[in-house]
Parts: C-alpha cells; sequence; structure tokens
C-alpha cells in the first residue's frame, strides 16, 4: 500500500482565510519610513528619471507632503538636501539656513509631532567632491577632521527640530563625536541612527541622480565590502558601543543574512533601507511588463521584515501604507 504523507503542509494553505491567519509576518504603517529629497532653489516638484514616481521637492511643497505622510500612519519621514552650491568642506549642511536644516525645521512644524523626522547626516550631498568626507591633502577622505564636521551638523540638525539623525557617511566614530556633541549643548533628547552596515553597493546609482551626485570615483575605502557579513556585524556592535539608538543595514534585499545577524546581536532596534536601486529595479521592470509590480513589492518589503528589520527606509511608503489600512495582504 502507497504510503501516504503524514504530515500534510498544505493544509493551513487552503484558503485565503487560512493563509492570514497563520502568516508569521506582516507589516503595518508606522513601520515605514519615507526618504524625501528637498531641492533648493526649484518652483516646482521634479521627477527623477532613474526612480519613476519619486520627485524632488521645492522646500514649498514639503508641508504639504509630510501632511500625506501622516495621514498615511507612516512612522517618519528621512530628509536629504539637495543644495545648488556645494564646496570643499560641505559648508551647506552646518549653515542654518543650508537646504537641509530648512526642511527640517519647515517639516518639524508640519509634522507637530504626529511622525519622526529624520535627516540625513553626511557631507556628501554638500561636498563639492561628492564624498561623505573631508579631503585630506594626499585626496583620501579624512575621518578624524570630518568628524568635527559631523559634529557640528549634528547641532545644526538638532537646533531645527530633527528627532533622529541619520548617520551614514560610515566614518570610523561617527556615533561617539554626534553623541558627544548634542549632548554638550543639552540635546540629549535627540536620537542617532546609525547607518551601521552600509555597503559600497552599485544600488545607490539612481540616488545619486536624485541627489545630483557630484561623486567621481567610488566609496570603497569606507563604505563595507559586499563580500564580508561578520563586519557587518561588528560594525553594529561598535556603533552600540558608542551610543546609538537605532542601527540599521543598507542596502536591505542583498544583504538579507547581514540584517538577521545584526538582529540577532542587536539590543537596539535593528532598521533597514530599501534603497533607490531596489526600487529602481521594480519600478523598470513593472513598467516593462515583466513583473507584478505590487506583488514584487509586497514581497520585498516582506522578505525584509521576515530577516527582522522592526523599521523600513522605502520609497513606497506612503502607497504600501495606503494598501495596509484597507486591509491587504502583501504577498
Ligand atoms: C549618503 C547616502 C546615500 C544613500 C543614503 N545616504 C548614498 C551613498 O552612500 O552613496 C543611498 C540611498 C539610496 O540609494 O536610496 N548620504
Amino acid at each position: 500500500m502507497t504510503a501516504f504523507p503524514v504530515q500534510r503542509l498544505r493544509r493551513l494553505r487552503g484558503t485565503p482565510a487560512l493563509r492570514r491567519l497563520v502568516a508569521e509576518h506582516d507589516l503595518s504603517p508606522r513601520r515605514l519610513v519615507l526618504p524625501l529629497f528637498v531641492k533648493e532653489a526649484i518652483t516646482a516638484a521634479q521627477p527623477i528619471a532613474s526612480m519613476p514616481g519619486v520627485m524632488q521637492y521645492p522646500i514649498e511643497q514639503l508641508a504639504e507632503v509630510v501632511e500625506q505622510a501622516a495621514a498615511a500612519g507612516i512612522g517618519g519621514i528621512m530628509l536629504f538636501g539637495v543644495p545648488t552650491v556645494r564646496d570643499a568642506v560641505g559648508s551647506g549642511a552646518t549653515d542654518p539656513d543650508g537646504i537641509l536644516n530648512r526642511a527640517i525645521a519647515v517639516a518639524a512644524r508640519a509634522a507637530s509631532g504626529r511622525l519622526t523626522v529624520q535627516a540625513d547626516l553626511c557631507l556628501d550631498e554638500f561636498t563639492d567632491h561628492g564624498h561623505c568626507g573631508v579631503l585630506a591633502n594626499d585626496g583620501s577622505v579624512d575621518n578624524d577632521a570630518s568628524l568635527e564636521i559631523y559634529a557640528r551638523v549634528a547641532v545644526a540638525q538638532a537646533e531645527a527640530g530633527a528627532d533622529i539623525l541619520g548617520l551614514s557617511g560610515m566614518m570610523d566614530g561617527q556615533v561617539a563625536a554626534c553623541r558627544a556633541a548634542l549632548d554638550a549643548v543639552g540635546r540629549s533628547d535627540v536620537a542617532l541612527l546609525a547607518y551601521s552596515a552600509k555597503y559600497a553597493s552599485a544600488f545607490y546609482g539612481p540616488f545619486r541622480d536624485a541627489v545630483e551626485s557630484t561623486l567621481t570615483g567610488d566609496r570603497r575605502t569606507y563604505q563595507l565590502d559586499p563580500a564580508n557579513g561578520r563586519e557587518g556585524v561588528r560594525e553594529a556592535r561598535a556603533d552600540i558601543d558608542e551610543g546609538a539608538d537605532i542601527v540599521m543595514v543598507k542596502p536591505a534585499g542583498p544583504y538579507l543574512d547581514v540584517l538577521a545577524e545584526v538582529v540577532a546581536a542587536s539590543e537596539v532596534p535593528v532598521w533597514a533601507y530599501q534603497v533607490s536601486g531596489e526600487y529602481a529595479m521594480v519600478e523598470h521592470a513593472a513598467a516593462a511588463g515583466v513583473i507584478d509590480r505590487e506583488r514584487a513589492i509586497g514581497e520585498a518589503l516582506l522578505g525584509i521584515r521576515r530577516a527582522g528589520a522592526e523599521a523600513i527606509l522605502t520609497y513606497w511608503a506612503i502607497e504600501v501604507a495606503g494598501w495596509l489600512r484597507d486591509g491587504r495582504s502583501l504577498a
């Protein structure tokens, strides 16, 4: 007689109601953070060709976008500034009148506590050479000189009204430097999100369009080597020791193993950044008719959540929050 299987895993997959009940993971709008690009000296929102559906906003339109984000119930926004003038030391990042600091103030006012206002703390949008730090005479990126500037940027962003500062520059010691600077001016309330395991990735390509990056060359002397997993965990541990309130892995999709290991090793919240290239791949493939756009978005996000991310930075934040509110499942 044929031995019929006793273990029937299909049993719980038979109907949508069963599948919904036994789903191990899901998402909610509060776990989504929307990156936003605010560009100086434009009067209308401008599309970003490499990221269909994503815009650069004039500061005048920011309050309206924050309103939409708050209405969608998402957890926060991450602001990036696109200045008109750049220089060797990224002066626009420390200037209270710099585009990013002005944007933080506008967003904080518009949000009025309904979502968190987060700001990218890095120099690459503000330097004429496009590196995340300042350069030494030999052209290398000077870690410790950059830390002194980061410390001033941290204070400027805190004064502008940011709730969380996103340390994305990958300089050693950046968390400790910014924490000390903030505490010294009485801003122990401002939280630090460390982009701990930030890999030197081709998936940032469309972002560099979005911020009109001037970089030539690459960031391999400070961002992580994609070949290294354990080192990503070590970076996260180091940042936690320095006082990071939240650690992050970036990009998300190609680094889910690192994400899961950081989650296992971390006592602070762990987030992931689904970056511009991850977004662009799905949008362009969907536009070409070769992939089901909404299912692909849902599956990519669910994978990041399943690997353990407690919040996800994603350019789809508002749209997906809408799906979740309508009670749709992601996969
Ligand atoms: C650096 C920064 C980058 C991204 C976020 N912060 C670019 C880089 O390191 O080259 C990339 C985000 C994305 O690709 O969506 N300020």
